[in-house]
């Protein structure tokens, strides 16, 4: 008889309002945390501002979430997406809106997700992502990130690990899109700051699956 296969780590898993704002408020958190770390990514390939863009952002989606109340998950993740794009600025402020409208899009009436559920949220956020930078695997953005932990999280499988493994690829790789593609060669051999900025929300995603 065949062995049963092991039992994925995340299979099960689902997601309720309360989680959601948990993910999200850990996220703003590191990324309040790791400002001038992020910033320092972008020095070497960049304008050196992801980490006060992003964390700009973190401050205002706070502050939006603060002030209204949110009743359910496509409003949290709308609010989210308006903070974004008010507020991140240069070339992320528009893509990481994008992602969290395509957030918004794919919650809407459900008062909690399933694992199926949370994975279509995640790849309606990479399509967003990826239509709207028209960037492709291996370009040296956050898609190199969001494109090979969506196929993890299909097979319930990633961990923290795979995610920090998932950013540090990126370092090879030479930017043709974006800020960095005006490095040309240079810009091998330095993490991209979006795909940090993006690992630290999957790694929060999985820390609160796994809570
Ligand atoms: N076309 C694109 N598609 C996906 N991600 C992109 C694209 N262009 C830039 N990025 C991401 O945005 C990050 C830079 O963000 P940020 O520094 O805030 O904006 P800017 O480059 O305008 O200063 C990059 O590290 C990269 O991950
Ligand atoms: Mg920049």
């Amino acid at each position: 008889m065949p062995l049963m296969p092991p039992l994925k780590r995340l299979r099960g898993k689902r997601m309720d309002l309360g989680l959601a704002r948990q993910w999200m408020d850990a996220w703003f958190e590191q990324l309040n945390a790791q400002k001038s770390y992020l910033s320092e990514l972008d020095n070497p390939i960049g304008d050196g501002d992801h980490g006060i863009n992003m964390a700009r952002g973190a401050n205002a989606a706070k502050d939006a979430l603060a002030d209204k109340e949110i009743p359910d998950l496509n409003t949290l993740f709308k609010t989210i997406a308006m903070a974004l794009l008010s507020k991140v600025g240069g070339a992320s402020g528009p893509l990481y809106g994008s992602i969290f409208l395509a957030f918004a899009k794919a919650s809407a009436n459900h008062d909690t997700l399933d694992y199926a559920q949370i994975l279509a949220l995640l790849n309606a956020g990479k399509d967003a992502l990826m239509s709207r930078g028209k960037a492709e695997v291996g370009e040296k953005t956050m898609v190199d990130v969001w494109v090979p932990f969506t196929e993890q999280f299909a097979d319930h499988a990633p961990s923290k690990d795979d995610v920090d493994a998932l950013v540090e690829a990126t370092k090879p790789l030479k930017a043709t899109k974006g800020r960095a593609a005006y490095l040309g060669d240079r810009s091998i051999g330095h993490i991209d700051p979006g795909s940090m900025s993006t690992g630290y929300l999957f790694k929060a995603l999985l820390d609160v699956l796994d809570s």
